[in-house]
């Protein structure tokens, strides 16, 4: 089996779609959001009613994107719902990991498609992602059927306002770590990535 192939299996086609999707949208969200709070170009207004047409739609791609994803982890033949959810057996590989990630031995055997680590950064993810809708939402509806968030919750639009700046600047910190551990990994053994790979499909199809 090519390595081209192995990755198609751990990564069907349509998950590195919405995969892309969500990665743009958020990104687009981060840089538009950023605007939105501290105007840092004079755009005379202009890239203020910009800015906010392109959060605004990002919003809408980013949740249905999630929302498609979300649903296809538990339907269809490539479901992977156990891949996000760590067990405590999956705990338990965690210092081996992080002493992996600091260089200082070779990746643990892995059962699962991803690592305790990715696990739970990307079912945390989801989580934020689920945060920044529903913020967002509050934020455009603050006093009707949204009111139950802002008040309900935090007590005030302010609050609510403030949490769903601060969960952002939590996306840039996962998106830069991120990005260095999936260039790291590109680089990575592609035999040891073969072989867990194939352990992990043959698991879960035997579901
Ligand atoms: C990862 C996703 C998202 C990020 C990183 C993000 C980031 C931000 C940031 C930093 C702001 C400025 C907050 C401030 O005034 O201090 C903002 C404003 C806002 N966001 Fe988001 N956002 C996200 C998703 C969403 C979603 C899904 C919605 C809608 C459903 C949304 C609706 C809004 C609204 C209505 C505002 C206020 C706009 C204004 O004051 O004019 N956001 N966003």
């Amino acid at each position: 089996m090519t390595n081209t192939e192995s990755q198609e299996m751990r990564h069907p086609p349509v998950f590195r779609k919405l995969h892309g999707l969500i990665m743009w949208s958020i990104l687009l969200l981060v840089v538009t959001g950023f605007y939105i709070h501290y105007p840092f170009v004079d755009g005379q207004g202009f890239l203020m009613s910009l800015a906010r047409g392109v959060h605004f739609l990002f919003a809408g791609v980013l949740t249905v994107a999630g929302l498609a994803r979300f649903i296809m982890m538990f339907v269809g033949k490539n479901r992977d719902w156990k891949s996000f959810i760590p067990t405590l057996k999956d705990f338990a590989l965690m210092p081996k990991l992080i002493a992996h990630y600091l260089h200082l031995c070779k990746e643990p055997e892995l059962s699962k498609k991803y690592n305790p680590l990715q696990m739970t950064t990307y079912f945390m993810v989801f989580l934020f992602i689920i945060f920044q809708i529903l913020s967002g939402l509050a934020l455009l509806f603050p006093e009707s059927f949204m009111a139950w968030f802002n008040y309900g919750i935090f007590g005030n639009e302010y609050t609510s306002r403030i949490w769903h700046y601060i969960i952002t600047w939590i996306f840039v910190f996962i998106l830069l770590i991120h990005l260095y551990l999936a260039i790291r990994q590109g680089r990575g053994n592609e035999a040891e990535d073969i072989k867990e790979m194939h352990s992990v499909n043959t698991a879960d199809e035997k579901e």
